[in-house]
């Protein structure tokens, strides 16, 4: 370690320092915006995915890029990752992870509630490729262990999941998924790494939709996925080269600025979700608020364990869900009716059960039911921003009264 990257320790410092530095020739502070697709080499390189190793120059964007590369070193700093590769949108992230892990044959155990895209994905595409997909309620380590089998190659979790915040225990399933030779990818965009870094806990691989918390200003799309630098080579070669997802250096850009004040917005984000929660709480008009910061959550002792931030999405059921989803689209005033999470500005989407369950779950039995159980007919996701409570919380006021 230099003694500069010894002086880079803490998690602030690192949101701000890591990955980037004084331009060498210009000396600007900030970092530049490097939009160029190609770049002049001093000598001829192949163009195979597979020729490459660490000391290649930049060659061509699809393949790597100073400005995202800046982004990714940061990122892998405050997920205490050897290497991170960013793409285009957390789906292309996703896909890159699942596409380049898994083949005809293996089988993908993966939680039964998370983002619907992630669900629809396993669901349609990956069957048709040969890969057998199995849903387990991951907050039940029990049905986790029952699950993995000697055909399992990779389990998905969730923590906290889209949109009913279930917690799943990261070091314990790493460990199920590990016993059976298997490995765990944690998709941990609800927590950011200010509140879980998963593998620390034991996960092989972390994966982000940076359109959420780390870019923080809902102004621009991407994703990433983090490992050692072993396990990252596929995902590299594969997930990015050949699959091609590849983030706009604008964009890559957009997001490390978000991210250097990660830290400072997600306590800021926390301490607002606690203020609403225990307002929603005590609300007539509110049948049950899901919050993992409140002792009334089920899994809120984990929450204490895993989590060291609890961050901003509170979920809530309401009695006529569907009228008030209709109501609150016209007359909230300060919170904006609008899909996706993690901005400075704040969201709320109602989540209906009965579509989400035909759609893109697609679960029955006792999953049906233990989602039921927390989710009712819907709930109302919301993603509380960065401005002050008391008016997220009159706003809310004045469509539920
Ligand atoms: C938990 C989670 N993962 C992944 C995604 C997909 O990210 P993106 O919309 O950036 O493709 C989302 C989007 O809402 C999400 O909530």
């Amino acid at each position: 370690m230099t003694r500069d990257q010894q002086l880079i320790r803490g998690v602030r410092t690192r949101a701000v320092h890591a990955g980037e530095a004084p331009d060498a020739s210009t000396g600007a502070s900030a970092p530049n915006i490097v939009m160029s697709s190609t770049f002049v080499v001093d000598e001829p390189h192949g163009f195979s995915a597979v020729d490459r190793d660490s000391d290649s120059p930049y060659v061509y964007s699809r393949w790597g890029n100073p400005s995202v590369r800046q982004l990714e070193e940061k990122l892998a700093s405050l997920e205490e990752a050897e290497r991170c590769i960013c793409f285009a949108s957390g789906m292309a992230a996703t896909t890159a992870l699942l596409f380049s892990l898994l083949e005809p044959g293996d089988q993908l155990v993966i939680s039964d509630t998370n983002y619907p895209g992630t669900a629809e994905l396993a669901r349609t595409s990956l069957p048709r490729l040969g890969v057998e997909v199995v849903t387990v309620d991951s907050s039940q380590l029990t049905k986790v262990e029952a699950a993995v089998s000697s055909k399992t190659r990779l389990v998905w979790i969730e923590t906290p999941a889209n949109p009913i915040l279930r917690l799943s225990d990261i070091s314990a399933i790493a460990d199920i998924a590990h016993r059976a030779d298997a490995e765990l990818a944690v998709d941990s965009t609800f927590a950011s790494p200010i509140a879980t870094r998963p593998l620390t806990l034991g996960a092989d691989y972390v994966v982000h939709s940076l359109t959420k918390y780390i870019g923080g200003h809902g102004d621009a799309m991407g994703g990433a996925v983090l490992g050692t630098t072993k396990a990252m080579e596929p995902v590299e070669s594969e997930g990015l080269i050949h699959l091609g997802g590849t983030i706009s250096p604008f964009n890559a850009w957009l997001i490390q600025r978000g991210l250097a004040t990660l830290p400072i917005r997600m306590e800021a984000h926390e301490k607002n979700a606690m203020a609403v929660a225990a307002f929603l709480e005590k609300h007539s008009g509110v049948d049950a608020v899901l919050y993992p910061g409140l002792p009334s959550h089920p899994q809120h002792e984990l929450a204490q364990t895993q989590m060291e931030n609890f961050s901003g999405m509170v979920s809530i059921r309401i009695e006529k869900g569907e009228t008030m989803a209709a109501k609150m689209a016209k007359e909230l005033k300060v919170f904006h009716y609008a899909v996706s999470l993690g901005h400075h500005r704040s969201l709320v989407y109602w989540i209906g059960t009965d579509e989400l369950v035909r759609s893109s779950y697609q679960i029955e039995g006792s999953q049906l039911e233990s989602y039921r159980k927390m989710a009712g007919d819907g709930v109302f996701r919301l993603s509380i921003g960065l401005e002050d409570p008391e008016d997220l919380c009159a706003d809310l006021d004045q469509v539920l009264s």
